[in-house]
């Protein structure tokens, strides 16, 4: 793995672009903070630069269809706060094409595009190092997804704005929680890496969190329960990671759906979740999927700060021939990483966070 180069102005031994034509695309999920990375390295490329940015419109059936939209100032005006992309995203790659690796080759040049900017998660992350790494192709990337689980960036845009949803809907639920004596078992995000269900455990105040990346027993978690309720607490939060897994043989799983691309179709454990703990417990328990919810509306002003460095980062790693990196977050510096350290790879949750931290609050 490369090391983490710093983006001071300084990096490049390739010559630097004077100005560019560069194209832009959001693949896989939407994310808070989308918008204000578009709408920061547009602002840079235009004011500071001199450059021209295309926008292609859902990802790369974008580029392969050429749908486009010129993208200025003017047209990302009011759109920092905005929720979800104005490019509109898909998922899905030029990979799953036959000749998709020459059609977006064809594309950059009868558009005379120096390169692309890829925002994206590990998926879209992956698709652009290999056009990179085994084609040629000309492209930075920019980490986002609400699962904070990119290798290489301490953090991604649209994570802070996941937890403070979710620990919203957690904030709420205790008080329906108490009202009733219920137990509630709230499925958050995440994917395969249980950041969002660890950090909003910890801001919710939940009775127990579960997650991937430490399989759940579920007679376990009903004694914490019944521990607390034997000492007269009867409204337990659970929180629990869409990718928890129980411990082998402890709870009957349902084969994992698949999805066109292969990856698996997350979501509903908190339903079997909390249906074995009113089962095994007595207790009344209810399951709330937060959802899509957390990937909605407008980003918080921490993820909104993040994208817009990132956004400008992008761009002017364009401009210092950065090709085949991606901008991240280490500690407080933005840096450019290369795009292999992310490809193929999901970053597991800081277990010291889950166990010294989040578990000294379980009942
Ligand atoms: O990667 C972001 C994410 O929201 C995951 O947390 C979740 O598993 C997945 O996307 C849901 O994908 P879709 O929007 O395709 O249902």
């Amino acid at each position: 793995m490369k090391s983490p180069k710093p983006c001071a102005r300084s990096i490049s031994a390739v010559p630097r672009l004077i100005t560019v034509r560069v194209g832009v695309l959001s693949g896989g999920g939407d994310c808070p903070g989308l918008n204000a990375v578009i709408r920061a390295l547009v602002r840079k490329a235009e004011r500071v630069h001199g450059d021209e940015v295309v926008g292609f419109l859902d990802a790369w059936d974008g580029v392969l269809t050429r749908r486009t939209v010129a993208l200025n100032v003017e047209a990302m005006r009011g759109t920092l706060p905005r929720g979800g992309t104005v490019l509109g995203t898909r998922r899905g790659s030029p990979f799953d094409h036959d000749n998709g690796v020459e059609q977006v080759r064809s594309t950059m040049s009868d558009m005379g595009l120096d390169g692309l900017i890829v925002i994206g998660g590990n998926g879209s992350l992956s698709v652009a190092h290999l056009l990179h790494a085994e084609h040629g192709i000309p492209v930075v990337g920019i980490p986002k997804t609400i699962d904070n689980d990119i290798e290489g960036t301490d953090l991604t845009f649209g994570f802070t704005t996941a937890v403070q949803i979710a620990t919203d809907a957690i904030d709420r639920l205790h008080t329906t929680a108490e009202s009733h004596d219920r137990v509630m078992v709230v499925e958050v995000m995440g994917r395969h890496a249980g950041w969002i269900a660890t950090h909003a455990g910890i801001a919710g105040g939940a009775t127990v969190v579960l997650i991937p990346e430490h399989p759940f027993d579920i007679d376990q978690v009903c004694q914490r329960l019944v521990r607390r309720h034997s000492r007269g607490r009867f409204a337990s939060i659970v929180v629990v990671a869409e990718g928890a897994v129980p411990v082998e043989g402890s709870i009957e799983m349902a084969d994992p759906e698949v999805d066109r691309f292969g990856h698996q179709r997350l979501g509903g454990i908190g339903n079997l979740v909390a249906a074995e703990i009113g089962r095994r417990t007595g207790f009344e328990t209810r399951p709330v999927l937060l959802g899509h919810v957390q990937r909605g509306g407008t980003p918080t002003a921490f993820d909104r700060v993040l994208s817009t460095r990132f956004g400008v980062a992008a761009i002017d790693a364009v401009h210092d021939g950065a090709w085949g990196q991606m901008v991240a977050l280490h500690g407080d510096d933005i840096v450019t990483v290369d795009l292999a350290t992310a490809a193929g790879r999901s970053r597991p949750v800081d277990m010291s966070l889950f166990h010294d931290v989040a578990e000294i609050f379980f009942a």
